[in-house]
């Protein structure tokens, strides 16, 4: 039975303004979405039928598939709607196991179609948290081509050139608020602030700038200057209005044990991710005051396929 799997990201820095084709630097994360497809009669997921399936990722993908009914089992370890690419994480898996019935999927091609799914069931969106979950490591999404390119992705008139980084070692804690959002209706809310306001533009340049400062820090390993930018990179969020009352809750009280925090994902809810070399200490606050909240480490990997 094919099985392929697929990881969870977070968004270091430039969500949002990476969906107006301004860089961004996501990390994927060792939390995973599994997905087994067998040859059916009929279309199952974990046996139901797939009429009384509501995700509309699982929806848009069956729709897209030419190969015959399947029977799918999802072993999903990625919260939820938390901002840490449970949609990337399941689309590129399931689009993973789904290729093995045909010819051998190259990465490119998962990456591109889980790219036009999230498209298509948001309204808009970046390659930033398809790309991520289908190569691993960190990546780094910029409108020029640089060291480590590994593949472009255009449209509607934007272009994103998508690259593996190295980064230095480092500790991040992820705080899950436990307040859903709809990334669908975060990247609308962006996008009335930016057509609206030359005010709305500007924030989306200024999280572009920071994206690029940020970068250079993780050359230099400066972890002290990262932290700043995480910060200003959430204050420009907020601005934009994508923070809310249960992400203010998580950074407040961590805000002295760590080197910078910041919302991280669509927003409205979702989850915080902070950098820290007190990461114990810091998981316990957040989950304190949180719904759950995890030590990440990065998944090197990226899609398998068994
Ligand atoms: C969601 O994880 C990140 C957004 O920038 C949307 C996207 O890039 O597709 C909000």
């Amino acid at each position: 039975m094919p099985t392929a799997s697929a990881p969870g990201k977070f968004i270091l820095f430039g969500e949002h303004a990476v969906v107006y084709g301004k860089p961004a630097i996501a990390i994927a994360i060792d939390l995973r979405t599994e997905v087994k497809a067998e040859r059916s009669s009929s279309f199952r997921l974990d046996g139901r039928a797939i009429s009384e399936i509501r995700s509309f990722y699982i929806r848009e993908m069956v729709r897209r598939w030419r190969g015959g009914p399947l029977s799918m089992e999802i072993r999903a370890h990625v919260p939820p709607s938390s901002g840490l690419g449970s949609s990337a994480a399941l689309t590129v898996s399931m689009l993973g196991a789904l290729h093995s019935f045909k010819s051998p999927a190259e990465k490119e091609n998962i990456a591109r179609e889980a790219f036009e799914v999230e498209y298509t069931v948001q309204g808009g969106a970046s390659p930033t948290d398809t790309s991520t979950s289908t190569l691993g490591g960190a990546v780094y999404i910029s409108e020029k081509k640089e060291e480590n390119f590994r593949w472009e992705i255009r449209k509607n008139g934007k272009s994103w050139k998508v690259h593996s980084l190295s980064i230095p070692n480092m500790s991040f804690v992820v705080g899950v608020t436990g307040a859903h959002s709809s990334t669908r209706d975060m990247v609308e809310r962006v996008r009335r602030v930016v057509r609206r306001s030359p005010f709305g533009k500007d924030v989306v340049d200024e999280i572009g700038s920071i994206v690029m400062e940020g970068k250079r820090a993780l050359e230099k390993g400066d972890l002290v200057r990262l932290g700043e930018l995480m910060n200003e990179n959430h204050e420009l969020l907020s601005l934009l209005g994508v923070s809310c009352t249960d992400i203010e809750r998580l950074i407040r009280p961590i805000k002295d044990r760590v080197y910078g925090a910041k919302l991280t994902g669509a927003g409205g809810g979702g989850s915080v991710i902070a950098l820290t070399d007190k990461a114990e200490e810091v998981r316990r606050i957040l989950e304190e005051r949180g719904k759950s909240a995890y030590i990440v480490n990065i998944d090197k990997d990226g899609l398998i396929i068994k």
